[in-house]
C-alpha cells in the first residue's frame, strides 16, 4: 500500500512539474508578442484571403495589440479546439465569436464583448421563419457553438444537425439536405448581401448574444490590459471604422 501511495504521489508530483501554466501578462509584455487562437471559417468574422487570416474580429485584435504594445502571431485551427487550447498553454487568448456563456465562463475568463449579436434562421423558402417554424424540420448548425445549444431546446425540432465548420452547415442547406441553418446573423446579412440570387431567406432571431475574447481562467492581467486597449479603441472610432469595412454598420455592444 506505501509503496502504491509513493508511486502516486511521484506521479502527481511530475505532472504538476510539467503542466503549463498559461502565460501572465508580464510574461506576454517580456517576450514582445502575443500569440492569439482563431478557426478563420467564419467569414466576415474571421476568415483566410488566401493565406492571410483576415476579418473583423483579427483586425480588432490585432488594433488591440498593437495598442497593449505588442506583436502578435496567429494560429489558427478547428473552433473545437480553440477554448481547450487555452488551458494547455498553446495561446494566450482566442477569439473566434465565442459568446459569452455560464457554461463557457467555467473554463475560462472572457474579456469585454467586441460585438453583440444572436442567432438568426435561415432558409431557403420563406415559409421556414420562426422557432415554431422549425417544428418537424432538420436543422443544420456547427458543432460547439451557442447555436447547437438553443436550437435542441426549441420544441418539436426533428433533427438538428452537426457541421464541422458553418460553412458546412450553410452548404447542407444549400443543397437542402437540412431544412434550415443556424446561425450569427451578421454572418447571414453577409453571405446573403453577396449572394444574391442564391434564394436564401432569413426569418427570426432565436436569441441575442455578446461575443469576446477569452483568455485562460483567471488571467485577468492579460484581460485587464486587452480591455482597457479595447475600450480606447472604442472611444477613438477604431473599432467602429473596422466594423463598418465588414458590415456597413457599428456592430458593438450599444
Ligand atoms: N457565436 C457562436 C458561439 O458563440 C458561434 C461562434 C462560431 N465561431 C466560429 N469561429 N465558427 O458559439
Amino acid at each position: 500500500m506505501k509503496k502504491i501511495l509513493t508511486t502516486v504521489a511521484t506521479v502527481v508530483a511530475l505532472c504538476s512539474a510539467v503542466s503549463v501554466q498559461a502565460r501572465p501578462l508580464d510574461a506576454i509584455q517580456k517576450s514582445g508578442s502575443i500569440t492569439m487562437g482563431s478557426e478563420g471559417q467564419y467569414a466576415p468574422f474571421n476568415f483566410f484571403r488566401g493565406k492571410e487570416l483576415t476579418g473583423y474580429e483579427i483586425d480588432v485584435a490585432e488594433a488591440v495589440a498593437k495598442k497593449m504594445g505588442l506583436k502578435y502571431e496567429w494560429k489558427a485551427v478547428g473552433f473545437d479546439a480553440l477554448l481547450t487550447g487555452l488551458a494547455q498553454d498553446r495561446w494566450d487568448l482566442v477569439i473566434a465569436s465565442h459568446a459569452i456563456t455560464p457554461e463557457r465562463e467555467k473554463a475560462v475568463s472572457f474579456t469585454l464583448p467586441h460585438y453583440c449579436s444572436g442567432g438568426i434562421i435561415v432558409a431557403m423558402t420563406p415559409a421556414i421563419k420562426t422557432a415554431k417554424d422549425l417544428a418537424g424540420k432538420v436543422v443544420a448548425v456547427q458543432t460547439g457553438t451557442t447555436y447547437l445549444e438553443h436550437v435542441k431546446k426549441v420544441p418539436g425540432v426533428k433533427e438538428v444537425k452537426n457541421f464541422p465548420t458553418d460553412e458546412a452547415a450553410r452548404n447542407a442547406l444549400v443543397s437542402k439536405r437540412v431544412d434550415a441553418w443556424v446561425t450569427d446573423r451578421f454572418v447571414a446579412k453577409e453571405m446573403i448581401s453577396k449572394n444574391a440570387k442564391a434564394g436564401f431567406n432569413t426569418g427570426d432571431m432565436l436569441f441575442v448574444e455578446q461575443v469576446a475574447a477569452a483568455v485562460s481562467k483567471g488571467n485577468t492581467g492579460l484581460s485587464d490590459a486587452y480591455n482597457k486597449a479595447l475600450k480606447e479603441l472604442i472611444a477613438d472610432g477604431t473599432i467602429k471604422a473596422i466594423s463598418e469595412k465588414y458590415f456597413h454598420e457599428d456592430v458593438t455592444c450599444k
